[in-house]
């Protein structure tokens, strides 16, 4: 959409707004959805509910936005996907803070439409990017921090990150802690978590949720809860229930206990330069190889090309191929 366009909804919208009554009111009546409401409208919402208009419009895509496609298929994991009649969303927000994650859920329920939110794009059945109905697409792509405690053995990490991303962040802090969870370094912890989560140590450490201490999620109605506000069964659905069956997860907080034994070494078909970590879990007098992550460098590599959209390199080709491995669709 033009500059110019989008200033006129805005100006539109603002105009509408001050006939209409005070913010609270607004807010409260957060729960009425107005049918048949217009994607102009809905950006009208979200601008102005926001204190940056300029800053939050480039966080904002439709149809007529030239990078509307390209966000969108960023990561579509599923290519049966990847053509034009998959139906699109009538906008795509990419915050960057957790504000305009409330103000678009807010908007799209004053509006109409229906949420979708994704993080790494993995759902076998294109959920969180795919709809029959009219939606506003959440993408967590920009809101992918990662902060490793390694005193307090626990790490914060945001929806949009990539497992691969938080082994790397563990691995650049520590060379003994670990999370146990799957082996795909493309799945976002946003989705993965909500699915409850298998991956290596499984059988020694249970599932991924079995070892999140708390989260930062927001509720129907936009309230953001912790886990102590939230209460423990509500905890405990969200973590294996599908998140998204009972609203927006920021961030969870994960115990990052598990101690794990890593050996640096070279692998004959890596080439040297990029080297590769091998992490071998020993158990008792039995050493028996649990995992084998390759992480460091090469994740480095593939996330930034992926997720960076960086320049590939030389080596692009040959790492894709190894970190497909576990990535494979069945
Ligand atoms: C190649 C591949 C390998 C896989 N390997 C494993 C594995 O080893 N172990 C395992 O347990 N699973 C595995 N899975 C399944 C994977 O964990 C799930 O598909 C998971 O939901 C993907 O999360 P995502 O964020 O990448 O996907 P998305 O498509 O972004 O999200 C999946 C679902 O979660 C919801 N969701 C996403 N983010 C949020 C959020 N922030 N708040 C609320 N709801 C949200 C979405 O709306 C959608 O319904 C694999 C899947 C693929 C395609
Ligand atoms: C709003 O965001 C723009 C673009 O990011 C920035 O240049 C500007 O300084 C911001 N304005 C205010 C008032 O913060
Ligand atoms: C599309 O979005 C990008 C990124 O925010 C922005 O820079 C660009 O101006 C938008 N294009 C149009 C046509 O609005
Ligand atoms: C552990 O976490 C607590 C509470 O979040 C914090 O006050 C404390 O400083 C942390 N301890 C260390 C050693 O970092
Ligand atoms: C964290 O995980 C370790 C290792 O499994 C476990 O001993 C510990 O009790 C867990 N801590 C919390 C707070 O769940």
């Amino acid at each position: 959409m033009k500059k110019s366009q989008l200033s006129s909804y805005v100006v539109l919208f603002l105009l509408t707004l001050s006939f209409s009554v005070s913010r609270a009111s607004v807010l409260s009546s957060i729960l009425d959805i107005t049918p048949g409401s217009s994607s102009e409208d809905l950006l009208g919402c979200l601008l102005s509910n926001s204190n940056n208009i300029t800053s939050t419009s480039q966080l904002l895509f439709t149809p007529a936005n030239s990078s509307f496609l390209p966000v969108w298929q960023a990561s579509v994991q599923n290519t049966k996907f990847l053509k034009p009649s998959t139906p699109k969303p009538s906008v795509i927000v990419t915050p960057v803070e957790e504000t305009l994650v409330q103000t678009t859920l807010h908007c799209a329920k004053k509006h109409g439409y229906e949420l979708r939110i994704r993080s790494g794009g993995h759902d076998f059945e294109g959920l969180s990017y795919s709809s029959d109905v009219p939606f506003v697409m959440l993408d967590f792509t920009n809101m992918r921090a990662i902060d490793v405690d390694v005193a307090n053995r626990t790490t914060w990490v945001q929806a949009g990150a990539a497992l691969g991303a938080l082994y790397y962040a563990i691995s650049q802090k520590t060379d003994t802690l670990y999370f146990p969870a799957g082996l795909c370094p493309t799945v976002n912890i946003g989705g993965y978590i909500g699915g409850g989560g298998y991956g290596n140590l499984l059988r020694k450490y249970g599932t991924a949720a079995d070892n999140v201490v708390d989260v930062r999620f927001i509720d129907v109605n936009g309230k953001i809860l912790d886990r102590k506000s939230m209460g423990e069964d509500l905890f405990w659905a969200i973590r294996g229930g599908g998140a998204s069956s009972f609203g927006i997860v920021l961030a969870w907080k994960l115990n990052t206990s598990v101690t794990v034994t890593v050996l640096h070494q070279k692998s004959n078909h890596i080439s040297t330069s990029l080297g590769t970590l091998e992490a071998y879990h020993m158990h008792n007098d039995l050493a028996y190889v649990l995992a084998r992550i390759i992480t460091a460098e090469v994740i480095s590599k593939q996330l930034n090309t992926e997720f960076n959209k960086m320049k590939f390199d030389d080596d692009l080709a040959h790492l894709q191929s190894i970190l497909a491995l576990p990535c494979r669709k069945s």
